[in-house]
């Protein structure tokens, strides 16, 4: 048995054992206590009308059949006179019924009394009930109750209270070891289940249990160990993609490098070798750049600052600093700016967000095509959108062109120079702003990228 379950049986079983004691011995203590009462007015009920019997017909007869009345097993009575001597008895032997008798001279008792209470350790209770006729004929009936019926009674109750505390104390046991094993069950499972993920093997099932907080916590246990599991294989896709990046570039360094340092390769070819060897390092510089942006990203490292600034000439910055290579594209720029109005955000970033937007807009455009960007109000938000006329996104791949290192097809980005960072960015960006970016694409007919923040 493992521990829990026997913390859970013995806390709910002495829990349970002291309730249930407590209750037997209410019960039990006051089942013998109504009985005694019954039996303490029953007896100064009969000698009391013994008594009022005697009192009016005061004769021989009168008390032989007071004695006669009693000659059953179970009570016993005594007259006696002014004196104290006993002058009726139901019961020969007198000494019997004495040994539980107080001094009967000593009495002087105006009313019906009980004179032995004890039940428990005399074989009688006692009541005394005086009467007079006149100052010769006064005395006592004296009453005698066998306390046998109530030892019976006792007897009988103990063995009963018991049988039924035993009982239920076995019961409880069967139930509280079922039912703990039953909690419990689970629970190891799950305590199994977190050993495997803290030693790195992420393959967990755990069965559904319920939507009890138990079963919620087996739930989260599974989807911890799902997300720990698709976490491990995204990130080694990610290293695998990081290294194939960082190949590519370095093959054509290694590679032209060792053209350009051969014997008797031409100045002019070797201009052209150190041209392409400074184009890839660039390249190489701007994705080690860009992954080291993302990483500050993923460890929440950086900082969002927000400040309102006024939305167009910001805009119109962007657009100067980016037109020349739109210019060099033959590609129109259009601003479609709402007049007075200012936009909640960090400017850095954001600057961020929309030069790589218009960056792959005009990578993704056809020449001589327009590259729109409308920018307004709505509520306290502002939206931003870059809508061109370019190859666009077949529909199966958006869903995944905000992941890191991912591109539509390999071969197209690469001769654009695209490393398939450039929206992982945006969209941690626009996220780090509480902010949303939703894309709407139709292959071969333009993109519209569109954000909200
Ligand atoms: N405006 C667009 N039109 C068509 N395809 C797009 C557009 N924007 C992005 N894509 C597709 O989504 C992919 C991911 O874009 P992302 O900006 O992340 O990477 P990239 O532009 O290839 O490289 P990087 O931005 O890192 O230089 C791109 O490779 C491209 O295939
Ligand atoms: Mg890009």
């Amino acid at each position: 048995m493992n521990r829990i379950s026997i913390k859970l049986t013995a806390y709910f079983f002495i829990a349970v054992l002291i309730m249930e004691t407590s209750l037997i011995l209410y019960l039990h203590q006051n089942i013998i206590h109504t009985r005694v009462d019954e039996e303490f007015s029953r007896l100064l009920a009969t000698g009391s009308n013994h008594r009022d019997v005697l009192s009016e017909n005061y004769s021989d007869t009168t008390m032989k059949h007071i004695v006669l009345m009693e000659k059953d097993e179970e009570r016993e009575v005594l007259i006696t006179n002014n004196q104290g001597e006993i002058i009726r008895s139901s019961e020969e032997n007198i000494e019997t019924l004495k040994r539980d008798l107080p001094q009967v001279n000593d009495l002087d008792l105006q009313i019906d009394q009980i004179l032995v209470s004890d039940w428990k350790r005399s074989s009688y209770i006692v009541s005394a009930h005086p009467y007079k006729v006149n100052p010769s004929q006064s005395g006592y009936v004296i009453m005698f109750q066998s306390t046998h019926p109530i030892e019976q009674l006792v007897g009988k109750l103990n063995l009963h209270f018991g049988l039924a505390g035993v009982t239920s104390v076995v019961a409880l046991l069967i139930i509280y070891a079922v039912l703990s094993k039953f909690l419990t069950r689970p629970l190891i499972r799950m305590k199994k289940a977190t050993e495997k993920l803290s030693k790195g093997n992420f393959k967990v099932s755990l069965p559904f249990i319920g939507s009890d907080e138990l079963g919620e916590l087996s739930t989260s246990i599974q989807k911890l160990a799902d997300d720990l599991e698709r976490l491990k294989t995204e990130r080694n896709e990610f290293l695998a993609s990081v290294a194939h990046e960082l190949s590519t570039p370095l093959t054509y360094l290694i590679g032209y490098s060792k053209v350009a340092i051969r014997q008797g390769v031409s100045e002019q070819e070797r201009q052209h070798y150190l041209v392409i060897i400074a184009e890839e390092s660039d390249r190489m510089k701007e994705l080690v750049k860009n992954l080291l942006d993302l990483a500050k990203m993923d460890e929440n490292t950086f900082t969002v600052s927000k400040e309102y600034f006024e939305a167009r000439p910001f805009f119109e910055d962007i657009f100067k600093l980016v037109e020349p290579s739109f210019k060099l594209k033959k590609l129109k720029l259009d601003l479609i700016c709402d007049m007075d109005f200012k936009i909640h955000a960090d400017p850095l970033r954001l600057e961020q967000i929309v030069l790589n937007l218009l960056d792959n807009a005009l990578k993704y455009s056809l020449e001589q095509s327009t590259v729109k960007m409308k920018v307004s109000k709505k509520g306290k938000k502002s939206v931003i959108s870059v809508v061109d006329v370019g190859i666009g996104i077949p529909l199966e791949e958006i869903d995944f062109i905000f992941e890191k290192l991912y591109r539509v097809e390999k071969s197209r980005s690469r001769t654009s120079g695209g490393s398939g960072i450039g929206l992982a960015i945006v969209k941690e960006l626009v996220e780090a702003h509480d902010g949303s970016i939703d894309v709407i694409s139709n292959l071969g007919e333009g993109s519209t990228f569109t954000i909200i923040i």
